[in-house]
């Protein structure tokens, strides 16, 4: 059982938070498309004594002293990486998926080059160029778009017209909110026109690649590819920038040619951008690499597949509207205006209320502001971990068809928050135990 019993004899104020958090989690429902559970291996790890290492550099080559184990740990999460994603290099340093990205624009291109990417209102991220993020300060994005959002497919041929006018350095493939498959050949042969690299932000689906169920672009020639480490990949928060190539001397600025890729990058995260590595975070990346090399992993990602499905097929009949009308990943986003008839903010907010989350999220195109999209973005990695699989969808789905059936009654929503929460609460969430707030 995972207990704070030092936290509350010295903290009680912050205790509160801790079993508060823990509780609500195992009392809820997580439809985040981006968020899971971690194992109680992957926490341990995460908060063992690495966190008081400074590890500054690589293996082998550190500016501190004390770095046996450190070296031993990072090298381990770096060739689970190599081996589950199949690629030269991993780089597993970086604090952060938005890091990451970073990192690459910064490896590759200098201030003012161009990078085509996903519009952000069909399904691509903010780290891919929003106009309030500081990277659309010294960099030019361009973006493409889907050709149909009834199906998802994406314009290709508008992509390469896009990118023979404007010659990014990079094209981007990768969504944060996007439920179909990418022709990732496609991408990389209008990148190899136009003399691009070809960039991969798998940051949600990589745990689907990663256990074989989803294509991996590596497989279609891509140079880069990032992903964060905390989303279907099932670790902590966390990133990782794997490509193909050598790795050089981190010490010597190498030309800029995809051979020395390994090295740019590198430079890149440090000393480019961060200092010393988060190494407890490497050591849980280390442990929740080596949980998706095993079979259950497969087994675990085919079921998330499965159960995106089938929620989205329920949604449908049940009147519901889905971009794209439909799912291959484990996401889908509802266009809440024409399902409901209220905007995405209210939807996730009725749906609160009796503790099932989901995130709100733009719909391709949008009318309406990002902080009041149209949309509410769901998925179902989550509750897969907790073991959930067709029939509970179904009575998941339940749930929330009728929140919107009685959103105007607070009484009756209350009645059925208690309903979810009996539900939910006899599938466990990995390392919580209700006797933590119990006793
Ligand atoms: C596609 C994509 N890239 C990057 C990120 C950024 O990751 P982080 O929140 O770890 O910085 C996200 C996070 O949602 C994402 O979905």
């Amino acid at each position: 059982m995972f207990t704070f019993d030092e936290v509350q004899k010295q903290d009680p104020e912050v205790y509160k938070t801790l079993i508060g958090e823990m509780r609500r989690e195992l009392e809820g429902v997580e439809l985040i498309a981006s968020e899971n559970y971690v194992t109680p291996a992957v926490l341990q790890a995460l908060g063992s004594h690495f966190t008081n290492k400074y590890s500054e550099g690589y293996p082998g080559r550190r500016y501190y002293a004390g770095q046996k184990f450190t070296d031993q740990v990072e090298t381990i999460a770096i060739e689970r990486a190599k081996a589950l994603f199949g690629c030269d290099h991993a780089n597993v340093q970086a604090s952060s998926g938005a890091a990451a990205n970073i990192a690459v624009y910064t490896a590759w291109m200098e201030i003012g080059d161009t990078i085509l990417g996903m519009d952000l209102t069909h399904g691509g991220h903010l780290t891919h160029g929003a106009p309030v993020t500081h990277m659309a300060k010294f960099y030019n994005f361009v973006r493409y778009k889907m050709k149909d959002v009834e199906t998802g497919e994406i314009d290709y041929e508008g992509l390469r017209e896009v990118a023979k006018k404007e010659k990014p350095k990079i094209i981007l493939a990768g969504f944060s909110a996007f439920p179909r498959t990418i022709d990732y050949a496609a991408i990389k042969s209008i990148a190899d026109d136009v003399g691009a690299i070809a960039m991969a932000d798998m940051a949600h689906i990589a745990g689907l690649i990663a256990a074989g169920v989803l294509r991996n672009p590596f497989d279609d020639g891509f140079e880069v590819f990032t992903t964060t480490t905390h989303k279907t990949l099932r670790g902590p928060r966390g990133a990782l920038i794997m490509s193909k190539g050598t790795v050089g001397n981190p010490l010597k600025a190498p030309e800029k040619t995809i051979e020395n890729l390994p090295t740019l990058i590198d430079r890149s995260i440090f000393p480019g951008l961060q200092g010393g590595p988060h190494m407890h975070q490497t050591a849980a990346i280390a442990v929740a690499l080596g949980e998706a090399q095993k079979p259950e992993f497969k087994a675990y990602s085919q079921q998330i597949l499965k159960n995106a499905k089938h929620m989205a097929q329920q949604f449908m009949e049940k009147g519901c509207k889905l971009v794209t009308n439909g799912t291959d990943n484990h996401l889908m986003v509802m266009d809440c205006v024409k399902s409901f008839g209220i905007n995405g903010k209210q939807t996730e907010e009725i749906w609160e209320h009796i503790n099932i989350n989901t995130s709100k999220s733009t719909i391709p195109d949008d009318e309406n502001p990002p902080y009041k999209p149209s949309g509410v973005r769901i998925g179902t990695p989550a509750m897969t971990t907790r073991g959930m699989k067709e029939p509970e969808i179904e009575k998941l789905v339940d749930f929330m068809m009728k929140a919107i059936e009685i959103r105007n009654d607070d009484a009756a929503l209350d009645t059925l928050k208690g309903e979810v929460q009996e539900f939910c609460c006899s599938y466990p969430v990995p390392a919580i135990d209700p006797a933590a707030w119990e006793t």
